[in-house]
């Protein structure tokens, strides 16, 4: 048999599913089993794509440049490949089949790019404004509760939120980088209190690919007002959510697809001195907001 028929004798890929099972079996000797699931089972949904919506050359490459200009936005500051998912809902999905909770226990919603390590530790009702910008004055206040209605004491709130003209501290090179935010712990009774502005909607990142994606797709950039927390304690299952304002714009069409019922909060207006007032000694106008957060227990 000369060389080149024994070449050809192997029967070789040729056509499009030829060529999806060739590279399904190339990863057959993956050792570890979940990578070899994640990864064959992508190639098949990556494929049948291509095939569903016969992608031309030029949308490949169309694709491979924009992927390109993800990557090349990010920074120590900037995640679009995190913008990337979150606006796909992806974000979405995974934070739903990771974070099952019990019946009862509080709902998570999306992380985002703006959580910072190094929040200052404050006291009860303890101010995360470190200048002053405007904004109404907000008290918000509740418990943290076990699965049977028990007060956690020392819970640790991490709370962030954008400032009253709609951006986060990392986005103005004009503050320091602790501006509303704030770490917060519960009292004997599972009580917290936390000093803040009411939360205002805000668009997400529209000066990159994804804006520009966005903008393509004719979609809203906007999120509806919300504060973010994580509630954590020892012992218990943490908490990686956001409380929204029930007076908020954009509740039914969140950029990020991260709004739950469960998480839509009354921001009552303060507009004269009263019990309230002289609770939280604060001067109106003001507005409170009460949530209680439900704790699971650790599960391993
Ligand atoms: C945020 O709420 O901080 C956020 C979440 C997803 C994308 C952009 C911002
Ligand atoms: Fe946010």
């Amino acid at each position: 048999m000369s060389t080149l028929s024994a070449v050809i004798e192997k029967v070789r890929p040729t056509t499009e599913d030829d060529i999806t099972a060739e590279v399904l079996r190339r990863f057959e000797n993956t050792t570890d089993p979940r990578l070899r699931e994640i990864m064959q089972s992508l190639v098949r949904h990556v494929h049948a794509f291509i095939k569903d919506v016969q992608l031309s050359e030029k949308e490949w490459w169309r694709g491979i440049d924009f992927l390109t200009k993800t990557g090349q936005k990010c920074d120590a500051e900037r995640q679009e490949f995190i913008l990337l998912s979150d606006v796909l809902g992806v974000s979405m999905v995974t934070d739903l089949i990771g974070n099952r909770k019990p019946a009862g226990a509080t709902e998570s919603t999306v992380f985002g790019p703006f959580h910072r390590h190094g929040a200052p530790e404050l006291p009860p009702g303890g101010d995360m404004r470190s200048v002053e910008r405007g904004g109404i004055t907000a008290m918000i206040s509740g418990r943290v509760l076990d699965l049977q209605g028990h007060p956690i004491a020392n819970a640790l709130l991490d709370v962030w939120q954008a400032a009253p003209d709609g951006l986060y501290d990392v986005q103005d090179t004009t503050l320091d980088k602790t501006n509303m935010r704030g770490k917060y712990r519960t009292d004997a009774q599972g009580r917290y209190l936390v000093k803040s502005t009411r939360p205002v909607p805000y668009m997400i990142q529209s000066d990159g690919p994804v804006g520009q994606m966005l903008r393509a797709a004719n979609r809203s950039p906007w999120r509806p007002a919300h504060v973010h927390f994580v509630v954590s304690a020892d012992g218990y299952s943490p908490v990686t959510t956001h409380i929204f304002d029930a007076g908020s714009q954009y509740l039914n069409d969140d950029a990020v697809f991260g709004v739950k019922n469960s998480l839509i909060v009354d921001f009552v207006a303060h507009n004269t001195a009263d019990e309230a007032s002289r609770q939280f000694g604060v001067a109106p106008p003001f507005v409170t907001a009460e949530y209680d957060f439900v704790l699971a227990p650790l599960t391993k």
